[in-house]
């Protein structure tokens, strides 16, 4: 049976999904790195495909820009598809002077200036949304085995991505790394549902020193970034 947003039959989809932002990423990297892939969903461009790496059967679905779109995805996932492991692999904008653009972020937990923990928790409670630990330290050890420098620590996820108001000196003197959009509601969902989430991100782009990376060097950086979170994600 088909969710609301994936045309996928049940069965299609494997319980270990990668998440990247971009559905043409989602395709990238089936081509690249799975075996037998095959496209189990292609509604509104989201691509969505499952195959096998190292053996171990994984999908990977586009979820789209932002929270609204990301919780649409990851709900119907692990509701309708029985999703449990779950890492987003993503970009990110660096926000602090230990970043460098081209860095690996990995985020163990995630602040945001999104009303989605206000609208669960109501007014009193800051929840803490926390990247799954056996994830995370799994993911800091392959960084290490491939040789692939990783930093860890706290994220933003914000709703606006042109935001003039936003205090990123507060953030960074917080010890803030790096700012995208997605990343709260997985963490969330994940704690939700009790299943196991992860956010891994490079950086594209600085925030202080507004360098950019080129897109035709994009894919190689982000290359690195799968290799980690598949190496991660196909362990028990
Ligand atoms: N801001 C928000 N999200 C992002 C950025 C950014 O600068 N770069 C990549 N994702």
């Amino acid at each position: 049976m088909m969710s609301i947003h994936i045309g996928a039959p049940s069965g299609a989809i494997a319980k270990r999904v990668l998440l990247p932002g971009d559905p043409l990423r989602a395709k990238h990297i089936a081509e690249t790195f799975f075996e037998d892939a095959k496209l189990y969903n292609e509604i509104r461009g989201a691509l969505g495909y499952t195959g096998t790496y190292k053996g171990v059967r994984v999908s990977v679905q586009g979820t789209g820009m932002g929270i609204p779109s990301i919780a649409i995805y990851v709900n119907e996932l692990i509701k309708d598809y029985g999703a449990r492991k779950l890492i987003r692999v993503g970009t990110c904008g660096a926000m602090h002077e230990n970043i460098n653009i081209r860095d690996i972020v990995i985020a163990q937990g995630t602040s945001t200036d999104s009303s989605i923990v206000r609208n669960i928790f109501g007014p009193t409670i800051n929840f803490a949304p926390l990247a799954d630990f056996s994830l995370l330290t799994k993911a800091v050890e392959c960084a290490k085995k491939l040789n692939i420098s990783a930093k860890v620590g706290n994220i933003i996820t914000v709703d606006r991505f042109y935001d003039d108001d936003i205090d990123n000196d507060r953030l960074r003197r917080y010890g803030i790394l790096a700012v995208e959009m997605e990343a709260a509601a997985l963490y969330i969902l994940a704690a939700q549902y009790r299943v196991q989430s992860l956010g891994i991100f490079t950086a594209s782009d600085h925030l202080l020193t507004k360098e950019v990376v080129p897109a035709e060097e994009r894919q190689t950086d982000f290359n690195d970034m799968v290799e980690i979170a598949l190496e991660t994600i196909i362990q028990d």
